[in-house]
């Protein structure tokens, strides 16, 4: 039987006086490079991947919305459909449909709201960095849409579901960009995409010929809505200060009333800046490496609690202050190797590719603080078993690392990255699919 065949077999055994549903299909992603850079309007180059999640879904009369998961370990669940949709305990799978649902609801100003039950099934794996959540949004928000009677056309397209996805995904409580939602749903067959934000744009890029993308699975969980949550919302809570603090300045250097909406505009706005005037500015907003609260409260003419509450949402100070000359320093090294790297991709060039992905992970683990000691060792590992790049992929603090490896390397990468890793390492054997030759797909869709 087809995964396709499987699905829908199992809605008729959750549902069975429900008629024929519709199935529609999410893929999950990898990030090549361009991490913890899309929140500030940055662009990234991530690609879909075969991995998916489905959802078969049919109108129901009740108002209701109900929820079967194809995997025993998601329980059932039930709630009403309507404008405002309370969350479950935070870390419940179903908050993802929930956010779905909330976001189209709101986009359409829906008044009357249909009941549906869905039945999701997949085989993305969780929090490993692969966007199983977001996958998850993305293909309830299109079993929603055909339950709304709203097919793409005129007026509603890809990239207006994606930006407003992005938007509707922090329903769960993370500050998340818009790089997996985008790239779920607009994600090609055989190539990467370098995308962009506000407006949401997305560019096809050739991959490698003669060089396989390879997923490794550090076997650290990182729950994005559970203990990965605050770690994760650090960065973009940090990116904020750091906005307001270069702001400040930005007005000092430049004497402009330049308002900041997000770190990109001091490229792409009325500054226009080159990198190295940014890099001028982020050295002289952030002579030190840490700032205080009180220091930062100084500049910006506030109360210490009223920056920490206000722009850092409660954040605390860490011993010693804020890290936001590296967290900075990130931003801006990290955006001129997502542009490299596309031209490198252009250029057919994968060992300078690979030589910035391996920088990119370093920049993400020294500067930006979002590695661990497992995928640490993985990277050092994979790249010593003929890996021309890697680094973490997605949130980090755990999940996959992401290798650019030459074909004729596969065999010998998988076997020095099983015993170098998970045997000497970790002191056990791989998982099914720890280690992951992936393919680029297109992205979501109904599929009937
Ligand atoms: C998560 C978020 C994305 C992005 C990455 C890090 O996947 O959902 O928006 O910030 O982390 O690059």
């Amino acid at each position: 039987m087809s995964l396709y065949v499987q699905t829908i077999e199992a809605f008729r055994q959750a549902f069975p006086d429900q008629g024929a549903p519709v199935l529609c299909r999410a893929p999950g992603r990898t990030n090549l490079i361009g991490e913890h850079v899309d929140y500030n309007g940055l662009p990234v180059l991530p690609m879909a991947i075969q991995k998916e999640i489905r959802i078969a879904a049919a109108p129901a009369s009740s108002g209701r919305i109900r929820l079967r998961n194809r995997d025993a370990a998601f329980a059932p669940a039930e709630f009403s459909n309507g404008a405002e949709i309370p969350p479950s305990a935070p870390g419940a799978w179903e908050n993802y449909c929930k956010a779905a649902l909330q976001g189209l609801n709101r986009y359409f100003s829906i008044e009357e709201f249909p009941g549906a039950d869905l039945l999701v099934d997949g085989d993305i794996p969780v929090a490993s960095g692969v966007s199983s959540s977001s996958a998850l949004v993305v293909a309830s928000a299109l079993a929603y849409l055909s339950v709304l009677g709203k097919p793409f056309g005129e007026g509603f397209s890809k990239l207006d579901l994606a930006t407003l996805l992005a938007e509707a995904e922090q329903y769960v409580g993370t500050r998340g960009g818009g790089m997996d939602q985008a790239i779920i749903l607009l994600g090609q067959k055989d190539r990467a995409c370098k995308i962009d934000f506000f407006p949401l744009r997305a560019e096809a890029v050739p991959l490698f010929s003669g060089h396989a993308i390879i997923l490794c699975n550090s076997m650290v969980k990182a729950e994005k809505t559970g203990n990965a949550l605050m770690r994760y919302n650090q960065g973009p809570l940090m990116c904020r200060l750091i906005r307001r603090l270069v702001e400040h300045q930005a007005k000092q250097m430049f004497d402009e009333e330049v308002e900041i909406a997000r770190l990109a505009e001091l490229w792409y706005g009325p500054l226009c800046l080159t990198h190295s005037e940014v890099a001028d500015l982020f050295e002289a907003t952030f002579p030190k490496t840490h700032t205080s609260l009180s220091a930062a409260a100084a500049v910006l003419g506030m109360q210490a609690e009223d920056v920490r509450d206000d722009i850092l949402a409660g954040l605390d100070e860490p011993p010693g202050g804020y890290p936001l000359q590296s967290r900075a320093r990130h931003q801006l090294t990290e955006f001129r190797r997502v542009e490299a790297a596309r031209d490198c991709a252009l250029a057919g060039d994968a060992a300078a590719f690979g030589a910035l992905m391996n920088a990119s992970h370093e920049s993400c683990a020294n500067d930006y603080g979002v590695s661990c000691a497992e995928l640490d060792a993985l990277v050092a590992v994979a790249r010593g078993c003929g890996s021309i790049g890697s680094r973490l992929t997605g949130a980090g603090f755990g999940g996959c690392t992401v290798n650019l490896v030459p074909v004729h390397g596969i065999e010998a990468f998988h076997a020095g990255v099983t015993q170098g890793y998970y045997r000497d390492f970790l002191h056990r054997e791989p998982a099914l699919e720890a280690i992951l030759v992936v393919e680029a797909v297109d992205g979501a869709g109904v599929i009937s």
